[in-house]
């Protein structure tokens, strides 16, 4: 078992003094050849089926900020090689989300989110847009403010134009809206400020104003506990085919998927998702990780980790036998960088490599899962010694 290895700041400085990593730095970004033992014909990208993109969550900004390194997605060249080599998609954790780009009235900052586009761009990666409208991470300037509606309404449809304009071409899908029901189905009427401030109609205004923007973006819902049939699901369906009957674009329904060894297997994942896909909707898995209740020592045994995997395999596999659902991301890949721990005291190693990027029985659940359905699809199967079994 691999122990969960502390990586300090002092190592992360050396990396950056030495002469590959000063190489790189000067460059704009790595390809995945920085990472040994992460050939290419071995990764998650290269044994996924054709057209399916798997992705994760580009570590930056958020609980980042406080934690004793530095920003993960700029500054980890390593972490930067496995995201490049593993991945065909990547989204923005924190990067697009107001709070960091629109920190001020009038005013935008697109560093971080046009590196992540840029580094996507090189290495030949789709891009998942991550968040229009929230209740969360939204600036004080924002939330603070003394604005009017018809105010409110400009400023909203001026960071969608703005914003979604900005990356024409370059997203493949939006989460426009981000979750905008609580768990019993009601609308956030409270806590999102363009839902109270704007009544709900505001919710069909900033697909409209999205698709003005770059009409080739698919457009998505977004949520967590939304995995099953259940009143949260539900709420969406509803809302989402009463917004297409009045041809509102809305192209997709996504769920999260941050689940828990603690609760069972939303079984009925492959169910739900197959109703929205009925309803002519493109589906995804969008931030996906499977946490534990660590052990005293905080080392996940061999049972733990299996379970992990389970879950894993399950999720991805509802997502391939589902038409339409071909974007399944992961909230992160390393363990190195995780939100969970910070979140939720005594539980971690959420993600499907340590902290040191090796594999995990999660890792090779998913790579399995994925050379699986490409074979069944008529497509390369390249042989994977961990899948024998
Ligand atoms: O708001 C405070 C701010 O007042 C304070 O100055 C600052 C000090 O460091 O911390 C700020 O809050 C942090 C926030 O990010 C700021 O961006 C939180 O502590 C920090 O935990 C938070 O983390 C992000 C979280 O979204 C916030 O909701 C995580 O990095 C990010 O992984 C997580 O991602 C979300 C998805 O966007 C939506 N779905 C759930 C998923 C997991 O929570």
């Amino acid at each position: 078992m691999k122990p969960i290895r502390l990586v300090t700041a002092a190592l992360a400085a050396m990396a950056l003094s030495s002469p590959l990593a000063l190489a790189a730095a000067a460059s704009p970004a790595p390809t995945g050849d920085l990472t040994p033992g992460h050939a290419k014909k071995d990764t998650l990208r290269w044994v996924a089926p054709k057209g399916f993109y798997i992705g994760t969550a580009a570590a930056g900004g958020g609980h980042h900020e406080e934690q004793p390194y530095p920003d993960p997605f700029t500054k980890d060249l390593e972490y930067r090689g496995v995201l490049a080599a593993e991945f065909g998609s990547v989204s923005a954790e924190n990067q697009m989300k107001w709070e960091y780009i629109h920190p001020e009235q009038g005013r935008y900052n697109f560093g971080m989110a046009d590196a992540i586009v840029k580094f996507a761009q090189h290495n030949r990666q789709a891009v998942r847009g991550h968040t229009l409208l929230w209740h969360s991470q939204n600036p004080e300037w924002l939330e603070q403010g003394d604005f009017t509606a018809d105010e409110l309404r400009a400023i909203l449809r001026d960071h969608i134009t703005t914003v979604v304009g900005r990356y024409k071409g370059r997203i493949q899908q939006w989460d426009v809206a981000n979750e905008i029901f609580d768990d019993s189905g009601n609308l956030r009427t409270t806590d999102n400020i363009w839902i109270r401030e704007l009544g709900p109609g505001i919710i069909a205004d900033a697909f409209r104003w999205a698709h003005q923007a770059d009409p080739r973006a698919k457009l998505f819902f977004n949520d967590y506990n939304v995995e099953s049939v259940n009143a949260k699901s539900n709420a969406y369906y509803t809302l989402i085919k009463d917004l297409r009957a009045q041809g509102v674009p809305v192209h997709g329904f996504s769920a999260q998927a941050h689940l828990s060894t603690r609760y069972g297997f939303p079984g009925d994942l492959e169910t739900n998702l197959k109703r929205f896909a009925d309803l002519g909707l493109g589906t995804a898995i969008t931030e996906l990780d499977v946490r534990m209740d660590l052990p005293a020592d905080g080392v996940p045994t061999a049972e733990m980790l299996a379970k992990q995997a389970d879950y894993y395999r399950q999720t991805l596999t509802a997502c391939l036998n589902v038409k339409g659902c071909n974007s399944f991301t992961i909230w992160g890949f390393t363990d190195k960088y995780s939100w969970v721990p910070v979140f939720f005291t005594g539980q971690g190693a959420a993600t499907v490599m340590w902290e040191d990027f090796t594999r995990k029985p999660a890792y090779h659940a998913l790579q399995c899962t994925l050379a699986k359905a490409s074979a069944d699809r008529g497509q390369h199967h390249p042989h994977l010694p961990a899948c024998a079994k």
